[in-house]
């Protein structure tokens, strides 16, 4: 597996691994999964065999979002990956700490690497979130 940040030839096959885990996959609005930030934004992908199978995206604020692993590859580390490189890349911008919006069920994944819960639980694309933040230091 490589984890590195997305070139441009990667986007349309970011753009199509989104859509595949949460529009078809969690029934997200495809208005709302692609937005205006993602021009603004790092991305970064994780590659196995030439086809990118997991992604995710540092916006100009420092938050991290869009994180998503095909479902025939979760459980290997892929997600740890690209959480990897992304908060490496808001180290490189600066940012002193970084912040998502988690999905409550994947709460415990973000616990692991470090992140700790800033908000109440609150409903986004229809989704039950809580704001996670992670210090960088
Ligand atoms: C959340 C997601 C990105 C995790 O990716 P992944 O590649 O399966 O995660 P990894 O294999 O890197 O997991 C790393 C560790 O976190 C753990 N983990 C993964 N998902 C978890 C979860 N939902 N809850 C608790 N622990 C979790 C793994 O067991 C692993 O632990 P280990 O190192 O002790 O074995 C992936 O499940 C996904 O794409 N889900 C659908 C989209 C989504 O909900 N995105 C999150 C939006 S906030």
């Amino acid at each position: 597996m490589i984890a590195r940040l997305a070139e441009a030839a990667d986007l349309p096959a970011v753009f199509a691994l989104r859509h595949e885990v949460f529009v078809i996959g969690q029934d997200v609005p495809e208005d709302l999964e692609r937005d205006d930030l993602d021009v603004l934004s790092d991305h970064a992908v994780a590659i196995v065999g030439g086809e990118v199978v997991g992604t995710g995206r540092l916006l100009p604020d420092g938050t991290i979002g869009r994180m998503a692993v095909a479902s025939s590859v979760r459980g290997q580390g892929i997600g740890a990956a690209v959480l990897g490189v992304l908060e490496e890349q808001a180290r490189q911008r600066g940012f002193p700490a970084v912040e998502l919006h988690a999905q409550v069920h994947a709460l415990g994944f973000y616990d692991r690497y470090g992140y700790v819960p800033c908000s109440e639980v609150y409903l986004e694309a229809g989704i039950e979130h809580q704001s996670m933040r992670k210090e960088l230091t």
